[in-house]
């Protein structure tokens, strides 16, 4: 048996976190021969609907899960974790950015930064979901200076999962039969979801689309999906998001899809001419828990046009929050 994995996880008695722990604890992330000792975090106030999400955890009786911390100490939370899921943060509401988030979120980051800094696992594995999550991933980054940068990442693969779905649908094809598939940028309605060098069931996504689609339809519907989703349900995706979560570190940590990619927001390393150090949404593909950004795409004007509007806004959020650095 191996020994376990310490995820810490933050906002554990949230929506999000209602769906994720229990796939976690049942081996869906780490796989199912991974052990896992869960560290969760709330606040103070929501520390009692945490206890019975624990007693709900235990009364699962799931054989990987050997140990649930629940606390509001955040040194307690993140001592000696492997992987930290950085869920807890507020949830835009209908009519809102996420940047709007910014300023309150933002504070959440640059503390809990400093804490991972000092108490976890110098090679932990961190994926910030809390929104803006590109931006709140930078300030984390910022704040935990001992950490390796490249261990500090943002999801986008709920985004991914979204236009794999839309592509399939759209082609009357499986969900598997989509390869390729790419989100460049920020988890806000600037990203670029990219067919480009998709394939569906063997063959050239752009050869089954038209174009007029790809970019006044399936691009828009993509980068707002989490809007249609707020404006149908009331409050922001829940079950999916915890879904993106379990394959962007499945991935990171197992391996990306022989012959696939998947996307993930990493530091940028100036791939594809992206400002340095911003957290960007690239292909990647992951071996042994490392990820390498995919290098050499062909991209037409319009893609790389879009791509330069999404920098712009990191940038732009970089610099909106750099008292929080
Ligand atoms: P939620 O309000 O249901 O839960 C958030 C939880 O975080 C709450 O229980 C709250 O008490 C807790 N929390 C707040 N501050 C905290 C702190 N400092 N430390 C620990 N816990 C804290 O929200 P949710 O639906 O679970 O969403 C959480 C975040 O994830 C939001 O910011 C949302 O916008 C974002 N989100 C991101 C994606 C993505 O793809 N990146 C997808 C969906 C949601
Ligand atoms: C999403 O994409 O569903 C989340 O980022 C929540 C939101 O605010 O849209």
């Amino acid at each position: 048996m191996k020994s376990p994995l310490r995820v810490a996880i933050t906002g554990a008695a949230g929506q999000i976190c209602y769906s994720l722990l229990f796939r976690i604890a049942s081996g869906e992330m780490l796989g199912k021969d991974q052990p896992v000792i869960l560290q969760l975090l709330e606040i103070t106030p929501a520390m009692k609907v945490l206890d019975a999400v624990a007693m709900e955890l235990n009364d699962c009786a799931f054989p990987l899960l050997h140990g649930i911390v629940t606390t509001d100490d955040s040194a307690v939370a993140f001592k000696g974790a492997n992987i930290a899921l950085m869920v807890g943060a507020k949830p835009r509401g209908p009519g809102m950015e996420r940047a709007d988030l910014l300023k309150d979120n933002g504070k959440i980051f640059n503390t809990l930064g400093k804490v991972i800094n000092d108490v976890a696992d110098a090679n932990i594995r961190i994926c910030v979901v809390g929104n803006p999550a590109n931006t709140n991933a930078l300030i984390l980054s910022k704040n935990a200076p001992k950490l390796n940068p490249r261990n500090i990442t943002a999801l986008t693969r709920l985004d991914h999962n979204r236009a794999v779905f839309q592509l399939a649908e759209k082609t009357g094809n499986n969900l598997n039969d989509v390869t390729h598939m790419t989100i460049w940028g920020n988890h806000s309605t600037t990203q670029v979801p990219d067919i480009s060098n998709a394939m569906v069931a063997g063959e050239a996504a752009t050869s089954k689309v038209d174009n007029e689609w790809a970019e006044n339809d399936f691009i828009p519907t993509v980068a707002k999906r989490g809007g249609a989703v707020i404006a149908a349900r009331g409050s922001s995706s829940a079950a999916s998001a915890a879904n993106g979560i379990i394959d962007h570190v499945h991935d990171w940590m197992l391996g990306t899809a022989e012959g696939d990619w998947a996307s993930m927001a990493v530091p940028s390393d100036g791939s594809y001419g992206i400002a340095e150090g911003i957290i960007f949404s690239y292909p990647v593909t992951c071996k042994d828990g490392e990820y390498s950004i995919v290098q050499g795409l062909e991209l037409s004007d319009f893609i790389k046009g879009k791509i330069k509007e999404s920098e712009a806004e990191l940038i732009d959020e970089r610099e909106t929050c750099s008292d929080l650095f």
